[in-house]
């Protein structure tokens, strides 16, 4: 507004005021629009400085977080994998905290709705880990817990190959062999096998629990895992087979870049001729149903989804250890009462010692990772989907976050 508009529009306000004092003159129909875009411009500033006002809240908010998770024994950057240290991203404790918080969805979790383990009708527990996810580090805690909480463990042999496309006669055998290996009034039972529904068998219904990890990472892991020397000899004491040498001296980058028929992600992927082939994280937990097959397609990731918020107590990573340790330990307390505790013991603790490390595994650079990643779309929602759940059930049992 210019200053000449500016003093002849102050002028017709007065003549409207004039007017109203006196009401010597009808009320001018022109000064009724003046006042109305006064009235709207007034509105208009007033809103835009609430904005302002708004997003400067925002900032000293992001700025005050992570004393609140420090408190814990946690920090809001610390998540490892690609979007580590990313204030805003959805996908960290701190992401999902302030998406919730912001939605006014954190006041209302409750634990009630993401405890699965209610549903369970015998102390049994399904652990049907999924490969290159640190499953052995949690089956050693879990022995470990089985001394002091008094349960069970067993698991199925190196030899045995992966659970895949069990038919469901298959399923009820492995279900019922699972049940007899029972001895104690609570058992842990661990395997690399895909998701198995027991409902139709009429057998107790178990706990299932599992782990993930960033998708790609773990393709690269498993990738330099079977080159190992010690992997190819357990391997040649089962097959009696040793792979030869172009095997051994197999580089990852170039697989990829060469597309080499290891190292191929294209959409829709069967693995009928590989059976070594672990690309699908999310065939863990989908099961052993052709839609689980094709590779980051949408059907095989909602299966699993629905799986996993109908019968997994708990989906946890290792990328999160505080986080997974203490929704362990709260929602399935029978075998996980002391977790964090003996994790965390001193000197003997398994924080101190990292399980099934591989020194043989070269780093990969970002490129390779970013050109993968664009053709694991679905296996990055799937596995985001599983540590949202997580942080929700985090953020549920600890309430003094709710503020
Ligand atoms: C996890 O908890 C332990 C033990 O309380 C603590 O020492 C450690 O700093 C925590 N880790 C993270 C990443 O917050
Ligand atoms: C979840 O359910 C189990 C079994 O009913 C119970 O022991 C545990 O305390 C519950 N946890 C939470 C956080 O509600
Ligand atoms: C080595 O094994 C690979 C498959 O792992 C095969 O493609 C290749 O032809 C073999 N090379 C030799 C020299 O046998
Ligand atoms: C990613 O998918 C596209 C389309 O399916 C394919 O052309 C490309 O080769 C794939 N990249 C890798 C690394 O497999």
């Amino acid at each position: 507004m210019s200053l000449n508009a500016e003093r002849s529009y102050k002028m017709k306000l007065r003549d409207v005021e004039n007017a109203f004092k006196y009401r010597r003159i009808p009320y001018p129909k022109r000064s009724v629009e003046l006042i109305a875009l006064l009235a709207i411009s007034c509105t208009f500033f007033l809103f835009m400085h609430t904005n302002k006002l708004n997003s400067r809240l925002k900032e000293m908010e992001v700025k005050l977080q992570p004393s609140e998770f420090s408190a814990l024994g946690l920090t809001g950057n610390h998540i490892s994998g690609h979007d580590a240290g990313k204030h805003d991203d959805i996908n960290t404790l701190h992401g999902t905290y302030q998406y919730l918080k912001s939605t006014g969805q954190l006041w209302r979790l409750n634990p009630k709705f993401l405890n699965n383990t209610k549903f369970h009708t015998g102390d049994v527990i399904y652990y049907n880990r999924v490969p290159k996810t640190g499953s052995e580090t949690l089956t050693e805690l879990m022995i470990r817990l089985g001394e002091k909480n008094h349960f069970q463990n067993d698991r199925a042999p190196f030899s045995k190959p992966v659970g895949v496309y069990w038919d469901v006669e298959r399923q009820r055998q492995e279900a019922e062999r699972i049940m007899e290996l029972q001895e104690d009034s609570a058992f842990v039972y661990v395997e690399h096998m895909n998701y198995m529904n027991v409902r139709p068998f009429h057998l107790p219904q178990p706990i299932y629990i599992n782990m993930i990890r960033d998708p790609v990472e773990r393709v690269i892991s498993w990738f330099y895992y079977i080159r190992t020397p010690w992997n190819s000899v357990r391997n040649f004491e089962v097959s009696g087979k040793f792979p030869n040498r172009t095997h051994f001296l197999k580089n990852f980058e170039d697989c990829v870049l060469t597309s080499d028929p290891e190292c191929r992600y294209h959409y829709g992927l069967m693995f009928k001729d590989d059976p070594g082939d672990h690309k699908r994280q999310s065939l863990f937990f989908c099961g052993h149903s052709p839609i689980c097959e094709p590779f980051n397609t949408p059907g095989a990731i909602e299966k699993a989804k629905q799986n996993v918020e109908r019968d997994f107590s708990v989906v946890g990573s290792w990328e999160d250890v505080n986080v997974t340790l203490t929704v362990l330990e709260n929602y399935i307390p029978r075998f996980f009462k002391g977790s964090m505790e003996l994790y965390y013991e001193p000197i003997r603790g398994l924080a101190f010692k990292k399980q099934n490390l591989n020194p043989w595994k070269p780093k990969i650079s970002e490129r390779i990772k970013r050109i993968m990643r664009a053709n694991f779309t679905q296996e990055y929602d799937f596995y985001y989907f599983c540590k949202q759940r997580l942080y929700r059930q985090y953020f549920a049992i600890n309430r003094h976050l709710h503020f």
